[in-house]
């Protein structure tokens, strides 16, 4: 906290300077206008004038001693902080907390228990996965602002919006590992689309026939990421269909076991491509129509591509081969999203992404044709620290409208590794 107020002397301009003018006027007054009566100047009358100069002189000596020595501890403790790169600005008013190199200060010298989440900026593995954004406007809003532990400052005040754009630009440098793709690619998830990016995430997934036969289906995913381009991933599925008699029947569909792995990440282009492969096993009942009944493997491509003012671009493309054509065909399919993230509270706040999906998947069969849907949705954080977000959208067939329907669609998703369920609220 001391360190702050030094950091805070900078912008303080000297507020006695004024009183110093303010003084010297009715002084100099007096001086000229209380002149002795005699239009011929004595001895007496210029020594007296000589004397109240001095006078008025050393008032003003007096009064701008302690100003000037008050006025020097922030020139001296600009050119001492020299708060011109981040690293300066770093050991200036973060490393009490952070410790060298962003390491963390030992619990002995930090003086509070620190909080579960207290980040290690040299660990690539917390650190990479980040968004510039996000530290940005913890920095600025401190830790109260993003739902993090408020023994964060914010320094909203002490430092500049460049300054904080330099320090992140230094904490960016304390992980130098360039295998990691970094936080910026995590693009939005889409309600179909598959994202490149490896996650620590759940998902669960409602779909709800919004016409038609009575059916609706979840689905909840586990995403775990290992090593720095890694993912696994574990689906299962819960269908509830109406049979034409009107009962209901539900129960467990095909479970998915996956495997993501990042292919390549520019965060020059700022493009990011992985592949995948599933697995899907016939664990839903067949006959009740809640599975397919064969074991089907599917491959594909994820891409993602950053565009100008925080908008992106998804594209996942890949086939589904179950083991057993004549139970299924083969199937690709070709999925796209397009969105942009807007943000709240200037660039600080809750943020929201329209996007819009379309997608096409085919048979392939000879004289198959190709279907294809949209789904316009919007995705928004439910909480401060915005690892807990929402999704809402509504998929329709745009062509081959016979036995498809419209369905509202809708997930909730946790990003486990920022947090809680219960935290950042
Ligand atoms: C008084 C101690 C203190 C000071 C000073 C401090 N921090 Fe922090 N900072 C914390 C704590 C504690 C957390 C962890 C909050 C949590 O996880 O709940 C934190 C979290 C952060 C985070 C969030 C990391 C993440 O995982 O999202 C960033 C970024 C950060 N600090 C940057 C800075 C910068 C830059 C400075 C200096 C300009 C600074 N901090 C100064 C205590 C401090």
């Amino acid at each position: 906290m001391g360190r702050k107020k030094v950091l805070d002397a900078p912008h303080s301009r000297n507020p006695c300077n004024s009183r110093l003018i303010r003084l010297s006027v009715p002084n100099l007054i007096f001086i000229f206008t209380n002149l002795p009566a005699s239009p011929v100047l004595t001895a007496n009358g210029v020594l007296l004038i000589v004397a109240r100069f001095m006078r008025f002189l050393f008032i003003v000596v007096l009064l701008a001693l302690p100003n000037v020595a008050h006025a020097q501890v922030p020139q001296d403790a600009t050119s001492e902080l020299k708060l011109d790169t981040g690293q300066e600005i770093f050991e200036a008013g973060c490393i009490a907390c952070h410790g060298p190199g962003g390491r963390g200060q030992p619990q002995t010298t930090l003086g509070f228990e620190p909080p579960a989440t207290f980040p290690d900026f040299s660990d690539c593995n917390g650190t990479v996965r980040e968004k510039t954004f996000d530290w940005t406007a913890t920095i600025h809003e401190g830790g109260r602002g993003r739902g993090f532990s408020e023994i964060m400052p914010s320094f909203a005040e002490a430092l500049t919006p460049d300054q904080i754009n330099k320090v992140v630009q230094y904490l960016r440098t304390l992980c130098d590992d360039r295998a990691w793709p970094p936080g910026e690619l995590n693009l939005p998830r889409p309600l179909v689309t598959e994202k490149a990016f490896p996650e620590d995430e759940w998902v669960l997934t409602t779909t709800v026939n919004a016409s038609g036969d009575g059916g609706v289906s979840s689905e909840l995913v586990y995403e775990k990421r290992f090593g720095k381009k890694n993912q696994l991933e574990f689906v299962a599925p819960f269908n509830f269909a109406q049979r034409d008699n009107k009962s209901w029947i539900g129960g467990i569909g095909d479970l998915i076991l996956g495997y993501k792995r990042n292919l390549f990440h520019s965060i020059r282009s700022g493009s990011i491509l992985s592949l995948q492969g599933e697995v899907s096993m016939p664990t839903g009942n067949r006959l009740r129509g809640l599975g397919s009944g064969v074991t089907t493997f599917e491959t594909f491509a994820a891409f993602g591509q950053l565009l100008p003012g925080r908008g992106f671009i998804q594209i996942q493309t890949g086939a589904e081969l179950p083991t057993d054509t004549t139970k299924m065909p083969q199937a690709g399919f070709w999925r796209t999203a397009v969105g942009k993230t807007f943000v709240q509270n200037q660039g600080f706040g809750r943020i929201w992404t329209p996007m819009v999906e379309f997608l096409a998947d085919r048979d392939l069969q000879t004289g198959a044709r190709t279907n294809w849907d949209v789904v316009p949705q919007m995705q928004v954080a439910l909480n401060k620290r915005q690892h807990i977000l929402a999704n809402v959208g509504v998929r329709r067939p745009v062509n081959n409208t016979f036995g498809r329907t419209t369905q509202v669609m809708f997930y909730v998703l946790w990003d486990f590794f920022d947090g809680g369920l219960r935290e950042g609220w």
